[in-house]
């Protein structure tokens, strides 16, 4: 994503641009300015990697920011837009490397930006700074049936990625109705803000908004965006929404976790698609096996999202799971390799959500806990293991078998 400032005093130009602007999922609307007087400034003080300068509002003023911009960052380049020919070549004249003429189609804002920040990537940029985040990982973790351990996992998971200082990691709650992820992340001081407020203001999202948004776990850093706080709320979250809000999210997080529902909802299936890694999660007994079977299935009519699922057995080893079924046989019924196996451990895990921190705080020790830590290496390739008897009490191997 790259970074871009728009100056333009007149609010309906500027609110159309916004619209254009939104449309195009590799700029960033950093700065909106409605006075020419502001502008340097606010380019100063956060320094884009486009500035967009609309100049029918005042044409004197707009050709004097111009040429101060152009004085002030020589290496910025600068789009104009303007009805007025004449305007636009003297904006050229002034420093300006690109224009467009009013009125401005999607197709013309893009091949300009791509002309105009293509050309100017890679160095040379006013701020220097990398603001494409390319590193930026997604994973989904769905359930087979209610119950089954996804947001337990995925809140664990979460965490266990955020103790690297290196990560900044998101949890997103897409279980949008019945979202219960935040009952395990204690979060103090945050506003009551859920991904309905992003979806409601999709329009006017920036990053200020979006970082307000997401509620901090302090002890463990992770970052979380709650499900909508009323029921009611859910029908007004879209795909489009999911999509943008993840979109957006990549851009200041090293890694995003989506805690799935149940229904398999349009949302759901936007955060599949999102994903690079999908964690299916399953236990050994019979309707979870068989859903496991069913999703398969399923989402093997879509290219390229079976190929992202790994399936993940939980609980394993808990005597109230009756049916006795093996990894082997279950491997044999969804015909796909389990990926990874973590205990069953209520003591941990119940205490872990009861005082609102996650496994990693809460119980570091524990072998969910060693797990969880194990299933985070074998999804970045860092351990080869192919299995790994289980440490004690019978939970099986918890390595990684494919
Ligand atoms: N590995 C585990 N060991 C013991 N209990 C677990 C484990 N994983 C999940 N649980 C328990 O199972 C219940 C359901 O888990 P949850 O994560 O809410 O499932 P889901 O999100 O799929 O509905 C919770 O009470 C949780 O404490
Ligand atoms: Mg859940």
């Amino acid at each position: 994503m790259q970074r871009v400032a728009i100056v333009d005093p007149t609010e309906s130009t500027r609110e159309s641009l916004r619209t254009l602007l939104l449309g195009v999922d590799f700029v960033w609307l950093d700065n909106e300015c409605a006075r020419y007087e502001y502008f340097a400034d606010v380019i100063r003080d956060n320094p884009p990697e486009l500035a967009i300068v609309a100049l029918d509002a005042d044409k004197g003023k707009a050709l004097t920011l111009i040429q101060q911009l152009a004085v002030e960052h020589p290496a910025l380049p600068i789009l104009t837009i303007s009805h007025d020919h004449q305007a636009l070549l003297q904006s050229l004249q002034k420093g300006a490397k690109y224009f467009l003429t009013h009125p401005v189609g999607l197709q013309d804002i893009l091949s300009a930006l791509r002309r105009a920040l293509g050309e100017h990537s890679g160095g040379g940029t006013a701020s220097g700074r990398i603001t494409q985040n390319t590193t930026s990982s997604v994973i989904a973790v769905l359930g087979s049936r209610g119950g089954v351990g996804t947001t337990t996992i995925g809140v664990n998971l979460a965490a266990t990625l955020a103790a690297d200082p290196n990560h900044a990691v998101a949890l997103i709650d897409l279980d949008l109705a019945l979202g219960d992820a935040d009952i395990s992340l204690e979060v103090s001081g945050s506003e009551n803000i859920s991904i309905a407020d992003l979806a409601h203001n999709i329009e006017r999202l920036d990053m200020n908004f979006l970082r307000r948004a997401l509620a901090k776990h302090e002890p463990t850093g992770l970052s979380i965006l709650r499900h909508p706080l009323e029921i009611g709320q859910v029908g007004l979250i879209h795909e489009q929404h999911v999509e943008r809000i993840v979109n957006l999210l990549k851009m200041s997080y090293t890694h995003l976790i989506l805690d799935l529902s149940k229904g398999l909802n349009p949302t759901d299936l936007t955060g599949l698609r999102l994903a690079d890694q999908i964690l299916l999660v399953a236990q050994l007994e019979l309707a979870s096996l068989r859903n496991v079977v069913r999703l398969l299935h399923c989402l093997g009519g879509e290219e390229g999202l079976v190929e992202k699922i790994r399936v993940v057995i939980n609980r394993q080893g808990a005597d109230t799971i009756e049916e006795g079924i093996s990894i082997k046989k279950a491997e044999e019924v969804i015909g796909k390799p389990i990926f990874w196996q973590i205990p069953n451990e209520s003591k941990a895990v119940i205490g872990a959500r009861v005082a609102g921190h996650p496994l990693i705080k809460y119980a570091p020790r524990s072998a969910v806990q060693k797990s969880l830590s194990g299933l985070v290496d074998a999804m970045y390739g860092k351990t080869t293991a192919s299995s790994n008897k289980g440490s004690k009490g019978g939970w099986g191997l918890f390595g990684k078998r494919g």
